[in-house]
Formats: structure tokens, sequence, C-alpha cells
């Protein structure tokens, strides 16, 4: 485990980008697994500033996303398929062809599933997976649980999420109360994985992921079993593992 430490999130934002970038270069068909949320808007601005200046080729980049709400058309604002097409696709020359969003809209959700998890196979698996933090501990949609779910699944979000999410809705009834996700396991399979934290409302779930017990109540803290991990952290986010540290 690689813990980066950055004065803020501007400076995270560059050297989590950077090394999407280095992955992209060193693998120009990479498989990247992709997240949405605050965290990554920053991480996209940089990859597109990367692609506008010449560094980087999306052309044959192959991206699988950690989730999707259920319900929600591609449309909706606040689907992630929008997100991602806003804050990163339409910016770059990715083929549309070789981007995945688990899709919230079919009859057969569990079918949805089992497929993702398919053609995430299918692609060879994830070369590099970025994750942002829930202030739960979640990672994609994996909610705090009795146990870890390891494939793709369909989530009840936890009540902490509907309203930490709420901020992105006109009001907390808005915020769909379910969604697809990969699982731990669907995760734990990626080559590489990049968790980025920014801000005081990250520092308690980032402290019980990486230095309290393995468990399924904090879905991150499996990240420590990973053997290729990097974490970028802002000082806010990072402060009381620093306090713990040096107690
Ligand atoms: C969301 C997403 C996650 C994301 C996390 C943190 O609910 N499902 O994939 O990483 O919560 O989001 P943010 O970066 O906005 O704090």
């Amino acid at each position: 485990m690689r813990f980066i430490i950055t004065e803020d999130y501007e400076v995270l934002s560059k050297k989590a980008a950077g090394i999407i970038a280095a992955q992209a270069l060193q693998k120009n068909d990479s498989t990247l697994g992709l997240a949405t949320g605050d965290s990554a808007v920053g991480i996209y601005k940089n990859l597109i500033k990367l692609y506008n200046d010449g560094f980087l080729d999306f052309s044959k980049v192959k991206t699988v996303n950690l989730d999707e709400y259920i319900g929600m058309d591609m449309n909706n604002k606040q689907s992630y398929a929008y997100y991602m097409k806003n804050n990163l696709f339409k910016n770059v020359n990715i083929d549309m062809a070789n981007t995945y969003i688990p899709n919230g809209l079919v009859d057969d959700l569990n079918l949805e599933c089992k497929s993702y998890e398919n053609h995430i196979a299918n692609l060879g698996g994830i070369d590099l997976q970025l994750l942002g933090i829930g202030s739960n501990g979640h990672i994609g949609f994996n909610e705090p649980s009795e146990t870890f779910k390891m494939h793709t699944h369909v989530v009840e979000l936890d009540e902490r999420t509907i309203k930490d999410n709420s901020r992105f809705f006109n009001n907390i009834q808005e915020v769909p109360r379910k969604s697809i996700s990969m699982g731990i396991g669907t995760i734990m399979k990626a080559k590489k994985i990049l968790l980025v934290a920014s801000g005081k409302n990250k520092a308690e779930a980032l402290l019980n992921a990486f230095y309290g017990e393995i468990t399924p109540k904090v879905p991150a803290s499996i990240l420590q079993l990973h053997h290729d991990v990097t974490v970028i952290a802002d000082k806010e986010a990072e402060k009381l593992i620093s306090e713990k540290i040096s107690k």
C-alpha cells in the first residue's frame, strides 16, 4: 500500500490523473475502472488537459464504471452515465462503444449484474480501478454490511449515502434508493487500485478503512488485502491517520 498525502484537492487531482495517464501510456488498450462523485471530477479535468496537450490517446482505452442508480435514464443529469459523458467521455477521443456502465433501466437486473461481471472478465479484467470512498467507508456502492458482496449486485443504499448524495438532488426524496454496483470481489480482482479521498468528511472513513480491522462494516477495509493499492489523500482527509500514527 502506498499513501500519497497532498496539500489539497487540486494537487490530489493532478497526481491521480498522472497515475491513470501512466497506465494508459504504458498500455494503450488498458481497461480503466472508473468512479463518479465529486472526488473524481478534478481527476477527469486533468486527464482532459493531458489529452488536449497531446500526451494521451483514448482511442483504444476501455472503461468500466463502478456503479449506476437503478431506474435512471442516461439523459437524467443525476445518472452516472450522464456524469461520465460530461466529465470525461465527450471531451476525449474515447470510442463510446468501449465504455461500459451498468444499466439500471433493464427489467432483469440480476441478468444485467451477471452480464456486467462477464463483460469485465471478457475484457481481461480491470488494469487500474479508480475509487472514491463514501463517508461510511463504501467503495462503489458496496455499503456497510454483514458480509462482503463479491459480484456485481443490486444494492439498497445506506441512509448515510442517501443523505450524502442528496446534495446533488433538489431534495432527499429524489435520491434513488437502489443501485447496481460492482462487488468487492470485482474490485479486488483489478490489477491496480487507486483510491482518492479529499476533505474532512472522509477522514474517519479513511482511518477505519486503512488502520482499522478488515470488516464488511467498512467495505473499503478489504483493500488492505490487495497487493497494489495507492491511496492519495489530501491533508484534511488524512488528518486522523497522522494523528493516530503520531500517538
Ligand atoms: C458515491 C459513489 C462512489 C463514490 C463515493 C464518494 O456514492 N457511488 O463511487 O466514490 O460515493 O463520492 P464523492 O467523491 O462525491 O464524495
